[in-house]
């Protein structure tokens, strides 16, 4: 564990050092828990939502997509419930007068529990050698069954506690479990409060009367409200979709990871639209879809795994997370949740405007029922970023770091490098690159020895390099060099073209979807 966690330390630097992601406000010391993506990381970024973006409203002749304003009327907020109940419940320690999340500080609990039972089955392993059975270790060992017992307990009263929103339950396993403040080492609490997770802000002058408006803490209230326009004037027919790409802003308390919990992120989300009695159906076929995307990646597929939810919110009938192993343990990247029609009908409730759809098929009127699937756009880079470093062992002794994109989502897609800056290779190369230039990110690079070129594209996983040398002169030729393999093959210029984007478009990726 402490290993990954040092590797994560790695990623986070060499994010910051090629230019992926900066800490927001660096000069005046960063403002904790907002990032900003520099040159290398903007294009990844947008790859990676063009591959969502195309994946859905190219491959779905039914799902459409919007943009609508991070501001939105306030009573939208009311009517989905996140003025009344989007809060988690916050603890602070009377000695370091720091603030925690009560349910974060059970859950670290939980995975401390976790350590000691994975301690126990890897002593085991190393004991037994090849002849361990894990399972059977699990199921038998007296020491680990205690653990699995206290941790069964503890993870009972806590999802009672959250499911039955009993603050006073919170602070009561907290002292328990004699869980001390980090910094202070101190059991010398305060009780437990929700805090509400949703930036507010003034509208209009004061003196005009101004109104409170939120910053949108999910996209997704943004297509429910457009619901009528859009089904109206695209003239939709259920089953349908609606995408979207956007800002959300939660004033989380405990930000951690990296950019993997953000006060200020993007979601991509995608609500579809079906018939009341068919949304379970709909349910599994998004679940199978959306996974289906993932692994076209080829990250691995054995990095993804659901995560079903036992306890339903209240307005949902299924829902299921896409979790991703990252080094700090399998966590959430996607949710796809079955809302049934509650969004829908709570807008009808407050605004008084009848939002059915009326199903020619059926011959009737209804609130239709809705799949929900939701990303973080940053969860998605943080796990396309963390399966693609390595610190590679060269046979030469050599150590090179590399960033194993996948090549359609890459921010550079091929760099021209001349052999030597004179006897007209840059000219050359610079011919390549206008010509390249149309139809692929491509870089330009003379400084350093050619060596050291390749280690700097390789490191912001720039999947091929083009040499030009004094052979290209006379024959046309160059070397194209493949980052993973690291194999040179002579190529003709003519060629290029077509080697690079059957490897980086993103129609060979969509194509996987089918
Ligand atoms: N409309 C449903 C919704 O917003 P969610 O589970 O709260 O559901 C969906 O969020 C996705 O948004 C998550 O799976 C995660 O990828 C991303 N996300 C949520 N909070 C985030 C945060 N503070 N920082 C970065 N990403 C976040």
């Amino acid at each position: 564990m402490a290993q990954q966690e040092d590797v994560f330390k790695k990623i986070v630097s060499h994010a910051k050092e090629y230019g992926f992601v900066f800490p927001s406000s660096e000069i005046y010391d960063g403002l904790s828990a907002v990032y900003d993506y520099g040159q290398n990381g903007v294009e990844l970024k947008n790859n990676i939502k063009r591959y969502w973006w195309d994946a859905m409203t190219l491959l779905h002749e039914n799902i459409v997509g919007i943009d609508s304003a991070i501001f939105m009327h306030p009573t939208i907020w009311k009517a989905s419930g996140h003025v009344d109940a989007f809060n988690d419940p916050l603890i602070d320690n009377r000695d370091s007068k720091k603030r925690y999340r009560a349910d974060v500080l059970i859950e670290d609990q939980l995975a401390k529990i976790d350590d000691k039972i994975n301690k126990e089955v890897a002593k085991a392993a190393k004991r037994f050698g090849d002849a361990f059975d894990e399972a059977q270790f699990r199921a038998t060992n007296g020491r680990v069954l205690e653990y699995q017992a206290k941790r069964d307990a503890l993870h009972e009263r806590f999802s009672q506690a959250m499911n039955d929103n009993n603050l006073e339950e919170l602070r009561q396993i907290i002292l328990d479990e004699e869980i001390v403040c980090p910094i202070s080492g101190t059991k010398n609490w305060t009780e437990v409060r929700q805090f509400n997770l949703m930036f507010k802000t003034e509208m209009g002058s004061t003196a005009d009367g101004s109104m409170t408006v939120y910053l949108r803490p999910e996209t997704a209230q943004g297509i429910f409200v457009n619901y009528l326009n859009v089904q109206k004037t695209g003239r939709m027919r259920i089953p349908f979709g609606i995408a979207q790409i956007g800002k959300a802003f939660r004033n989380e308390i405990v930000a951690r990871q990296f950019i993997f919990r953000m006060r200020e992120f993007e979601q991509m989300e995608m609500q579809f639209f079906v018939r009341p009695g068919e949304e379970l159906k709909w349910f599994s076929q998004w679940k199978e879809w959306r996974l289906k995307w993932h692994k076209a990646l080829g990250l691995g597929d054995e990095k993804y795994r659901y995560h079903d939810h036992d306890k339903l919110a209240h307005y949902a009938n299924a829902a299921t997370d896409i979790e991703f192993r990252m080094p700090f343990g399998f966590k959430e990247v996607e949710g796809i949740h079955s809302r049934t029609n509650f969004d829908l009908s709570q807008h009808e409730k407050f605004s008084g405007k009848k939002i059915q759809y009326f199903d020619p098929e059926l011959n009737e009127s209804y609130v239709p029922y809705v799949i929900e699937t939701s990303i973080g756009v940053d969860r998605m880079f943080l796990s396309v970023l963390c399966s693609s470093y390595e610190e590679e062992q060269l046979p030469n002794g050599e150590t090179r770091t590399v960033l194993h994109l996948p090549a359609p989502l890459a921010p550079v897609k091929c760099a021209v490098l001349p052999l030597v800056r004179k006897d007209g290779l840059p000219e050359k190369a610079r011919e390549i690159v206008d010509d390249l230039k149309f139809d692929f990110a491509t870089h330009y690079e003379e400084k350093d020895a050619i060596g050291k070129r390749y280690r700097r594209q390789d490191a912001i996983g720039t999947p091929f390099c083009i040499t030009v040398d004094h052979q290209t002169l006379e024959d046309n030729t160059v070397t194209l060099r493949e980052r993973d393999s690291m194999q040179q093959t002579r190529v003709n210029i003519s060629d290029l073209h077509t080697l690079i984007h059957d490897r980086v478009s993103l129609s060979s990726l969509l194509r996987k979807l089918k």
